[in-house]
């Protein structure tokens, strides 16, 4: 029987609870559709670092390699400094396992309300396609003068070719696979550096594309498109900062950060994904039972997609929309909202959510098509 090993990273606040419920719908979908997971639980987080200083250690990274695939909840805790977790363990693995690609679904399912006036959930499916491992956040820095009037900040944007063509190849296998049309958004007219670097690198691999059309966006002008005319893009292409900013913006768009899913890929396939919910810890509503865990079973179906369980992911995204769909008229707690999914896991139509050659989970199994 196929086996797939996974690492968990439950982490804090509602990290441990949203993952917890994640694995409940993968456990279902491992039984109906005939595979088995096995997991193996990872101390890391805000407890582990208060106890002995550690966020990250080489051991853990080197283990955590060794699995078929990584989910993580969330970190971040009030008892922490801000960054020691988030940067010290969840932007370190990214970076120690060579995840150049980030996977960002802005999708609206039905039922789900957006705050975007008359936005349907035909208009609203695209796949933001994040560069995870350089720009503004791996470029380090400095300040001379501190503390005077003079005090000068410089912080640096690192952009390579090989993590650019990694993260622009990815996006343009998977536009192929899905719409064929893919759209690079970034700021070419004032980061005039970086800009012909990645506008270099669309041309270039472009050519090996010729039925994916491409076109550019401007950032900021991006966020007025994404909210307003989502239907005008299938996959959008960026870097790390403009990544962070607008696949916030398409959470939102989406029904909020309870239901946005993202997936950390090396797209040689060398390392394991790491999958994880965009929200964080959510340290306010920490133990209340009020964490929606769609952020988090959409994340393991990504997971499930990226291991070719494609079957099983359909089934994970078509349950958790179908449930998400219930949620204005029958809210429920994170355990109800798990087991509604999870139970529904093992009779959701896989056409429920239109054609599934068109969707995210086929084209993200399609291995030989979407890795390099
Ligand atoms: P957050 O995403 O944890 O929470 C923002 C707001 O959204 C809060 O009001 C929260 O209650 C709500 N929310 C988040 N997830 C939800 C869910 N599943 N269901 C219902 N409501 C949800 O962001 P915040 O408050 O800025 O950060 C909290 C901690 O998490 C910080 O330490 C931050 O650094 C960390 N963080 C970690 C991330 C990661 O592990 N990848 C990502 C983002 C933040
Ligand atoms: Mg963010």
């Amino acid at each position: 029987m196929r086996t797939h090993d996974l690492a968990v990273v439950g982490g804090d606040g509602i990290g441990p609870d949203v993952t917890a419920e994640a694995l409940r719908s993968v456990h279902a979908a491992a039984g109906h559709f005939g595979f088995r997971v096995t997991t193996t639980a990872y101390d890391l987080g805000a407890e582990r670092w208060l106890r002995d200083g550690v966020a990250l250690d080489e051991t853990s990274t080197e283990k955590l390699r060794g699995h078929d695939a990584i989910l993580l909840g969330a970190v971040g805790d009030p008892r922490v400094p801000p960054g020691v977790l988030e940067r010290g363990l969840v932007v370190a693995l990214r970076v120690a396992l060579r995840h150049a690609v980030n996977v960002r679904p802005v999708r609206l399912y039905p039922g789900v309300e957006s705050p975007v006036r008359g936005l349907s959930p035909e208009r609203c499916d695209l796949v933001i396609i994040r560069e995870n491992t350089e720009g503004l956040y791996a470029g380090g820095g400095s300040t001379v003068h501190q503390g005077t009037d003079h005090a000068t900040a410089v912080q640096n944007s690192i952009n390579t070719v090989a993590a650019t063509r990694a993260c622009v190849g990815y996006a343009f296998r998977l536009a192929r696979a899905r719409r064929r049309r893919l759209t690079l958004c970034h700021k070419t007219n004032i980061l005039v550096e970086a800009g012909k670097l990645w506008t270099g690198v669309v041309e270039e691999i472009g050519n090996d594309f010729p039925d994916v059309a491409h076109d550019y966006v401007h950032a900021d002008a991006m966020c007025q498109h994404l909210p307003l005319t989502p239907e005008r893009f299938d996959v959008v292409v960026t870097d790390n900062l403009f990544g962070d900013i607008i696949s916030d913006l398409g959470a939102t768009i989406q029904g909020g950060l309870g239901l946005a899913a993202s997936g950390n890929i090396d797209p040689t396939g060398a390392n394991p994904g790491m999958f994880e919910p965009v929200h964080g810890s959510a340290p306010d509503i920490a133990g209340s039972g009020r964490a929606n865990p769609a952020a988090a079973v959409l994340s393991a179906a990504l997971c499930l997609a990226h291991l070719g369980e494609h079957a099983a992911a359909l089934a994970l995204e078509a349950a958790a929309a179908s449930v998400l769909g219930e949620l204005r008229d029958r809210p429920d707690s994170t355990t109800g909202i798990g087991t509604r999914i999870a139970e529904r896991v093992r009779e959701v139509d896989l056409t429920a959510l239109g054609d599934p050659a068109a969707s995210l989970m086929t084209a993200m199994s399609a291995r030989s098509g979407i890795r390099e």
